[in-house]
């Protein structure tokens, strides 16, 4: 059997929600992760500092005693985010990023950002201090096709705080299009990109296999083929504006399965398998570790993992479990459509 062995991977997007789906989720990505950050779309929304220390509370509970991991934690950008505030519970540790959704972007975003110039003195205050800005990089006007909206939302908001902001720390996240690997590749030093493993296994017609897939439906959208490829292309460059966030994002399948269904792959169970196998399949497996273990850590100035990983190469494709329970209700694990022959033993 083959094996690796790597710095163990963190997370830089996660979604833990809150309650029994919290419970049931933490421990999934807290299993093979160090650490991660941890999206405040709650809710209500976690919009302050004592919000954001409650919330870590309550995952804190939630990981097994067996692994050591560490949620850092985040706010919910709005027009009222008070700056003075948010540099306080920055510089004592009690935030580690801010995150800003365009106002009806994705799930739980209605109180976002309408307009960018009125969070602007609040981007500068955190450029200042050099905390992080997360973005959920869409726009979110009807009119403009929802395949479109990344590639808009770059040129048009994106491109202004680049501009006005250069030394912000930047993540455009869950990137989709070959458009954003290359705004973020030629952009300045302190904007970089975090790829989800769903949009690194599949392109958009996994919408729509012999009927509509809920399951696969996420925000933003997946997009054609090319665009995988360029996202496949950036996460195996060795390039370290680009790192693993992996956007996992749960909800019961009875809401996925519905008559609107909501946006998010839950892919923590066997994400690092899967990625294992995606960059296997490209003759990459040298990078694994940087995109997984070490770029996201380099842009956010923290230490590297001390902890190693060992994954395994079987001679037969790993059977996945279909779902989790949450009480009486489930949701469904995210498993790509070619065969995954890693795994890790844990
Ligand atoms: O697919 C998504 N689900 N994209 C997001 O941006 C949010 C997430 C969620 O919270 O469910
Ligand atoms: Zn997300």
């Amino acid at each position: 059997m083959e094996e690796i062995e790597i710095i163990k991977p963190d997370d830089w997007h996660v979604h833990f929600r809150d309650n029994e789906i919290l419970k049931a989720v933490v421990p999934e990505t807290s299993r093979h992760f160090a650490r991660s950050i941890v999206m405040p779309n709650l809710v209500p929304p976690i919009l302050n500092a004592k919000q954001a220390i409650e919330y870590k509370k309550r995952i804190e509970k939630a990981i097994p005693k067996a692994d050591s991991f560490e949620p850092l934690m985040t706010i919910y950008l709005t027009e009222e985010t008070n700056k003075n505030e948010l540099k306080t519970a920055y510089k004592n540790g009690a935030i580690f990023a801010v995150k800003l959704y365009p106002a009806g972007a994705t799930t739980n975003s209605d109180s976002g950002v309408k307009d960018i110039k009125k969070v602007m003195p609040v981007l500068e205050t955190m450029a200042e201090i050099g905390m992080p800005l997360l973005i959920h990089g869409e726009v979110t006007d009807k009119e403009i096709d929802i395949f479109d909206r990344e590639k808009v939302f770059i040129d048009q908001k994106l491109d202004f705080i680049c501009k006005k902001l250069p030394e912000l720390k930047i993540t455009l996240e869950h990137i989709t299009t070959k458009e954003a690997t290359k705004y973020v590749e030629n952009g300045n030093e302190n904007l970089v990109a975090s790829i989800t493993p769903h949009h690194l296994a599949l392109n958009r017609n996994a919408l729509f296999v012999k009927g509509i897939n809920p399951h696969n439906y996420c925000l933003p959208i997946l997009k054609r083929e090319t665009h995988r490829e360029a996202l496949i292309k950036a996460a195996i460059s060795g390039n370290r504006k680009f790192f693993l966030g992996t956007d996992t994002a749960p909800h019961l399948t009875k809401d996925k399965e519905s008559d609107c269904g909501c946006a998010g792959v839950f892919n923590a169970t066997y994400c690092v398998p899967i990625l294992t196998q995606l960059f296997d399949n490209k003759n990459a497996l040298s990078q694994l570790e940087n995109f997984i273990s070490r770029h996201g850590a380099l842009h956010y100035k923290l230490n590297i993992n001390k902890e190693k990983v060992k994954i395994f190469r079987s001679s037969k494709k790993i059977i996945f479990k279909k779902f989790i329970n949450v009480n009486k209700e489930k949701i469904k694990i995210f498993a790509p459509d070619f065969p995954v022959f890693w795994k890790i033993i844990k």
